[in-house]
């Protein structure tokens, strides 16, 4: 049974200090992370949503490439260290806010922000696949028009059980807090909202989905 605590999740990421050291920064995670980037092909038009930004690492990478950028995440502290490194790096088209798969709009109103592409990076597998549907609803329902949604996370394009060795180098705790979701699944759902899909593989357990709305 997979089982999900919001307010664990924060704390763990509040705990895991997502201080600018304590980035994830295993080889597969960042290589993701990069990729998923490139995907976005971000313009100077486009205003970014990056939902589960964490420290805020991909934000700030983006800001000169687009016209807003606006991070979510629900750990307080790593909002706190996102917006030091804003401030720090005098970067002023950074927009940070609490709020979640499940009410993006928490602190800001989201669908006001005219939001073109979203990034989703390492961040969607806490949620359990009984509440996957609904926050992949919630994010395709941010676009107004157009839109492209790159999610670069763990997914199960095989059985895991036949990778256990490694997943520590995939960034997987075995189902502790960590819930990926098969690739058919996230297709299927991300399919009936009217998504065009293509897939990236790039270990049995993680990959990428670019998603055209
Ligand atoms: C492994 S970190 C990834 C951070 C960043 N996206 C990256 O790839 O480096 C996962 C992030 O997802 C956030 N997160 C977990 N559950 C979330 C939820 N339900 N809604 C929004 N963010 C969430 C955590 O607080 C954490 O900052």
């Amino acid at each position: 049974m997979q089982e999900y605590d919001k307010n664990s999740v924060a704390k763990m990421f509040d705990e895991k200090n997502y201080n600018r050291e304590a980035r994830v920064s295993d080889a597969i995670h960042d290589r993701i992370n990069q990729l998923s980037f490139e995907k976005l092909k971000l313009s100077p038009t486009d205003i970014l949503l990056d939902i589960g930004t964490g420290n805020g690492n991909n934000a700030i990478s983006a800001a000169k490439y687009c016209s807003h950028v606006i991070g979510l995440d629900i750990s307080k502290k790593s909002l706190e260290t996102a917006r030091e490194r804003v401030s720090e790096l005098e970067l002023e088209n950074i927009t940070f806010a609490i709020g979640s798969f499940e009410n993006p709009s928490e602190e800001m109103d989201i669908k006001s922000q005219g939001i073109t592409k979203i990034l989703v990076t390492y961040s969607l597998h806490h949620l359990p696949d009984t509440m996957k549907p609904a926050a992949l609803k919630n994010l395709a329902g941010i676009f107004k028009g157009k839109g492209r949604l790159v999610l670069g996370d763990l997914m199960l394009f095989e059985n895991p059980k036949a990778h256990i060795a490694e997943f520590n180098k995939v960034g997987y705790d075995g189902g502790e807090s960590d819930f990926p979701a098969t690739v058919e699944f996230l297709l299927k759902h991300l399919e009936a909202l009217g998504a065009k899909c293509q897939v990236e593989k790039f270990h049995p357990l993680a990959g990428i989905i670019i998603a055209d709305f």
